[in-house]
């Protein structure tokens, strides 16, 4: 992972921690559900109200461990197993994925920055590989 992605994706949590929570879960379940419509029965109707926190305990667990993933792994592990539990398939983190930074790049307009989509893919993609692959039993 390059030092300087780590370090935009950091930054960006400042960026990140500025915006409205419920406007940024609203823009990120609705893209989600509209490309992969088949992962909406995953999520709890009853705490449906409250999914943009889901969204950003993901994301704080992305910025909070990616500069020491490797002190991690037994945590992303249980993670892993706890989405395979969920229902969630390997093709699923490509479309969570695409709807976060879509709606990153939405939430954040002018003040996103190009950079930020290149370093969040890159960190994203490694979490959700290392998911995968520990999801795999
Ligand atoms: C790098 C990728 C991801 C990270 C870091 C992540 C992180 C989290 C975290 C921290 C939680 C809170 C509950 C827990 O700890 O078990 C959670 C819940 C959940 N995540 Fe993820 N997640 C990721 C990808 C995905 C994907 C690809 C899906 C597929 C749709 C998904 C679906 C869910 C669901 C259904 C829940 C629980 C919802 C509920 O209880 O209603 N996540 N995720």
């Amino acid at each position: 992972m390059k030092p300087e992605n780590i370090e935009l994706v950091q930054k960006s949590w400042f960026l990140i921690a500025q915006m409205d929570k419920k406007v940024l879960g609203k823009l990120f379940y609705t893209r989600l559900f509209k490309i992969a419509p088949e992962v909406k029965p995953m999520f709890n109707k009853r705490t449906m109200p409250a999914q943009y926190e889901k969204l950003l305990d993901m994301l704080s667990y992305i910025i909070h461990h990616v500069d020491h993933l490797d002190t991690i792994a037994e945590n992303i592990a249980g993670l892993a197993k706890r989405h395979v539990a969920y229902g969630v398939k390997a093709e699923h983190y490509q479309a969570v994925g695409t709807a976060l930074l879509w709606s990153l790049g939405q939430g954040f307009g002018k003040y996103w920055e190009e950079e930020f989509t290149v370093a969040w893919n890159e960190v994203y993609g490694i979490i959700a590989a290392k998911m995968i692959a520990a999801g795999i039993n």
